[in-house]
């Protein structure tokens, strides 16, 4: 392989502690397609993707990377770059289609292969239990801000546990419920595209609970040797200024944003100033007794998908804005900034200090409680060329970049255990459709070919060496 490296030398090598867990991150809907074979029903994402003008381009998941019929080259793929892990998701109806009722033994069957050829490889099989995509049935019975669900996320997430609790050694209940319950629920632009903050709060509740309800599930199911785990997208919050306003817009995204799963799963508690914030909009009297016991249960690790910070102001006096926010309670009264510099594709700013300030922060807030990145990485426009090739020197500085924050935040102190580049392959990026690109191995979605990017040869590289080169 040629030795590729678009960073400035930085002088010396950094390296990872032994045993660092080195993986690469993919999500059902956006890669397996087969969406109506093998008995697999409609989840909220099929639904909300063949409705007009909810996706750019009119894009859906049918086929997205065809992963389903594809699954052996692409665990040879992961092979050859040389990870210790591959984070995956279940499609929940494809194991459960109504969302209710025994499992379909054609849809365990994919996920038996898919493990089996990870164990073969040398790869340890980390399975999220839910990455977005609801049985739609569930959806119609009234989704996440119904209780309902998270009785049936446990059902499920046990169901899935007996099955392949013999080879799946590591295992997550969530994916990002913020993204889940306010781009969801509030703001309406992922499925299933409701815009009814009430909803979106209780959902969030809702899903704490059925982690929670999910970990105890699992630790019935599962050996005592598993591990189970939770995957937050945290933000890493900064106010523009140090004025009392400011620092106030904050304190409102951090609640909503962050500690409204934090606290209920690490403290079995909900934050004073976040039910303050919402007391329009709710009472929270649908938080039952039990409810946040059940929510703390213990864990063995936290994930954090880290893209880009968030910069937040007091809002100026005026009239409300018109799109539906995604962030309850702090409409009229937070702005939100551009970060200053350099921008990947999705125009998401590149900032590799915000990654050091979150995993400090958990450092100080969760101690005993191991850290991994279960996503990091970035979109570009990326363009085979003449000869097939893709240079994306952008993204290798991208992750080089935050690859070198983690390694400060463990100098520091903090116990990170591995990380997860999003996404092995190019794929379905939700709302966006095929426009963006996240993979390091690219995929023609007319001919399905696979090309590695420079940057799959550079990350094979690092993860050859332990550590980044200087
Ligand atoms: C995260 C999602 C993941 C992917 C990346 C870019 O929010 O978990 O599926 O879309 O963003």
């Amino acid at each position: 392989m040629t030795s590729v490296d678009a960073s400035p030398a930085t002088g010396t090598a950094l390296r990872f502690p032994p045993g660092f867990r080195w993986g690469t991150a993919t999500a059902a809907y956006q890669i397996e397609g087969a969406a109506a074979l093998d008995g697999r029903t409609p989840s909220i994402w099929d639904t909300f993707s063949h409705t007009p003008g909810k996706v750019l381009g009119g894009d859906t998941g049918d086929t997205a990377a065809d992963h389903y019929h594809r699954m052996a080259e692409d665990v040879g793929l992961m092979k050859r770059l040389g990870v210790s892990d591959y984070r995956f998701s279940v499609a929940w109806p494809r194991v459960q289609p109504t969302g209710r009722g025994p499992a379909v033994q054609r849809g365990l069957d994919f996920y038996r292969r898919l493990v089996d050829a990870l164990l073969e490889a040398g790869i340890r099989p980390v399975a999220t239990l839910y990455h977005w995509d609801l049985p739609q049935e569930l959806e119609d019975s009234g989704g996440w801000p119904c209780r309902d669900t998270a009785e049936r996320f446990a059902e499920y997430a046990g169901l899935v546990a007996g099955a392949l609790g013999d080879r799946v050694a590591s295992w997550t209940t969530f994916n990002e419920p913020w993204c889940a319950a306010f781009l969801g629920y509030a703001s309406g632009v992922h499925a299933p595209g409701r815009t009814e903050p009430e909803a979106a709060l209780r959902a969030a509740h809702h899903f704490n609970l059925a982690h929670g309800l999910g970990v105890r599930a699992l630790r019935a199911a599962l050996p005592r040797s598993a591990e189970v785990s939770l995957t937050l997208n945290l933000h890493a919050v900064r106010s523009l200024t140090d004025s009392a306003a400011d620092r106030d817009a904050a304190r409102r995204i951090d609640a909503v944003g962050n500690r409204i799963f934090l606290d209920p799963v690490f403290h079995g508690r909900l934050p004073r100033d976040l039910v303050r914030d919402t007391a329009a909009l709710t009472d929270w009297s649908f938080v039952r007794d039990g409810d946040l016991a059940a929510a703390s249960e213990p864990i063995d690790w936290l994930g954090l998908n880290y893209y880009s910070p968030t910069v937040v102001a007091a809002a100026e006096p005026g009239p409300p804005g018109t799109e539906a926010s995604p962030w309850p309670g702090a409409e009229g009264r937070v702005r939100f900034l551009p970060a200053p510099g350099p921008r990947t594709a999705m125009d998401w700013p590149v900032d590799a200090d915000g990654l050091y300030e979150l995993l400090t922060r958990l450092r100080d807030e969760l101690p005993g409680v191991p850290l991994l990145i279960t996503e990091n990485g970035a979109a570009y426009a990326d363009c085979p060329d003449a000869r097939g090739a893709v240079h994306d020197p952008e993204r290798i500085a991208y992750l080089r970049g935050h690859l070198a924050s983690v390694h400060r935040a463990i100098e520091d102190g903090t116990d990170v255990r591995g990380y997860f580049v999003w996404s092995l392959l190019d794929n379905f990026e939700w709302a966006y459709g095929y426009s963006k690109r996240f993979g390091i191995v690219h995929v023609d979605f007319a001919t399905q070919r696979r090309t590695p990017k420079d940057s799959a040869r550079w990350y094979a590289e690092v993860i050859a060496r332990g550590g980044l080169a200087p």
